[in-house]
């Protein structure tokens, strides 16, 4: 069991601490933990956010913790430094092309939903969202034009090989659920979505047990807001999925308590909390660890098949949540230590 732990900037080292302590507190058996730097710290320390060193340790991990990244300090780098390059480099490097993101309401915290408690109270859906293509890894520059005006522009694309294998992962994750596949696309207008579309239906005939439905990006958005209990599983390409699993968060209320994965062909993920690096707070002891916490569960669950630890850790948060351990980001006052032990307390 070897993992990578790349805790990066901000608050990601001390939230993934509370992670690591939650792990080690299991007692697995090979258990070996590798840390590594990613983002804005590794830049100030190697001049990259993805230095060769951190690359090898991920090649050879079977599963990565991760952190967060981020620095407003970089904000004027050339992209190729900006710490959000540790992650996205991650994501092509380790064909991590299936992002995972959960959004459901915990018990007794709906009053935390921006939405009506009867609204906020069906939220339980799973966002699978495509990593490795779409406009985030196009054709992209800025140019001068002709005329002399400055262009900017990101290619859309996606070959069907992309979609096909994303689509399976959304079909199998919707026959472990309630059976319902959503794909959200745009193929009103752009053609990239219909090849979407097409693809999509292709695979379904493969799925005959699942409840295939299609829905356009905009309708989707105010969908999520209007009556999001009708989602199940949403499969969509990257930067529609980038936005909506935001908002599906926003939904829920506590994005302190969302983790997901980023997962390869086969079991090996990258597991991440969905905030960012918050760097108001960072070093302040007063970051909600949880989400941390929960992406170590995920990491069990689902590169290491250890579904009854992983089960035991959601359930730690569970308690801790109901015995009234809240964080900042919850209204309440526990730092970032004190909600790692009330975890490792009920583990
Ligand atoms: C996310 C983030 C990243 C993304 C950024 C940090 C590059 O917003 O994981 O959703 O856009 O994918
Ligand atoms: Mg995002």
């Amino acid at each position: 069991m070897k993992i990578a732990v790349f805790a990066g900037d901000g608050i990601g080292p001390e939230v993934t601490r509370e992670a690591v302590r939650v792990l080690e507190a299991l007692g697995l058996s090979g258990l070996e933990l590798v840390e590594g730097d990613v983002g804005a710290a590794a830049w100030r320390k190697h001049g990259h956010p993805l230095p060769p060193q951190t690359l090898a340790i991920a090649h050879e991990a079977d599963a990565i913790l991760f952190g967060a990244v981020g620095d407003f300090e970089c904000d004027n780098l050339e992209r190729a430094l900006r710490p959000e390059q540790a992650i996205l480099g991650l994501r092509k490097e380790l064909g991590l092309f299936a992002n995972l993101r959960p959004a459901r309401v915990f018990a007794g915290l709906e009053d935390l939903s921006t939405l009506r408690l009867e609204i906020a109270n069906k939220i339980d859906l799973l966002i699978i969202r495509e990593l490795n293509g779409d406009v985030y890894f196009g054709e992209k520059g800025i140019r001068i034009l002709p005329d002399g005006r400055r262009q900017g522009y990101d290619l859309m694309s996606y070959a069907e090989d992309e979609v096909r294998r994303i689509a399976h992962v959304g079909f199998r994750a919707a026959q472990g659920r309630r059976g319902k596949l959503c794909s959200v696309d745009k193929a009103n207008v752009l053609e990239t979505s219909q090849l979407w579309r097409d693809v999509v239906l292709e695979v379904a005939t493969e799925y005959p047990d699942v409840e295939l439905s299609h829905m356009y990006v905009d309708n989707a958005a105010m969908q999520l807001v209007k009556n999001p209990g009708q989602f199940d599983v949403v499969v969509t390409g990257n930067i529609f999925g980038d936005i909506l699993s935001d908002q599906a968060s926003m939904c829920v209320g506590s994005i302190g308590l969302l983790a997901s994965a980023a997962m390869a062909e086969g079991t090996k993920g990258l597991y991440e909390p969905i905030h960012g690096s918050a760097p108001d707070i960072a070093g302040k002891g007063l970051a909600n660890p949880m989400a941390s916490i929960l992406s170590a569960a995920m990491l069990l669950r689902h590169s290491f098949g250890l579904e009854a630890e992983a089960r035991r850790i959601e359930d730690a948060v569970a308690g801790a949540l109901a015995d009234g351990i809240r964080g900042g980001d919850l209204g309440g006052s526990h730092g970032t230590a004190a909600i790692g032990d009330a975890v490792l307390e009920r583990l």
